[in-house]
């Protein structure tokens, strides 16, 4: 397992820097985490670190956001399920043709979907800390 702390957002691209050294093979990462936890703002640190340059936002009104990396011209897929209501949304949206397609995918609110998660996703958890630090295992 590992752990990455975050102690402010100074430290955010040091962060997204290491949890990428330990991404290993894995393309499926699942963010769980309370509201407001940092999962958006790690996930764009991320992606940033990645060589994302063209906006990345937080796909608060569509289920996915597509990125292309500049620097790998690789996609990256970030997907927010906070307002899925039943799992046909996730069928009708096609979720397999991105989670099957060997690019990335960093999802919020993967509890959402848990039942259609690839076997080999891995699980993520960001904690506020009291102080307001983040802290990062999977
Ligand atoms: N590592 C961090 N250090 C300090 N502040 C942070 C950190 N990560 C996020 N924040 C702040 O916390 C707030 C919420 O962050 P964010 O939107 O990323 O949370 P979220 O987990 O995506 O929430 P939601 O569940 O609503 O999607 C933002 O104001 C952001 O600036
Ligand atoms: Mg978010």
């Amino acid at each position: 397992m590992t752990t990455i702390r975050i102690s402010s957002l100074d430290d955010i691209s040091a962060a997204a820097h290491q949890f990428i050294e330990n991404m290993g093979e894995n393309t499926i990462f699942a963010f769980y985490g309370k509201m407001g936890a940092g999962k958006t703002t790690f996930i764009k640190a991320v992606c940033e670190e990645l060589g994302v340059t063209d906006s990345v936002n937080s796909p608060t009104f569509a289920i996915v956001n597509e990125y292309r990396s500049d620097t790998t011209g690789e996609l990256i897929y970030h997907f927010d399920f906070y307002r899925i209501k039943r799992l046909e949304e996730v069928y009708d949206m096609g979720y397999e043709d991105y989670f099957y397609s060997g690019a990335l995918c960093f999802i919020e609110w993967p509890e959402l979907v848990e039942e259609v998660l690839p076997e080999d996703t891995v699980k993520v958890t960001i904690e506020e800390e009291t102080d307001g630090r983040r802290t990062l295992t999977f």
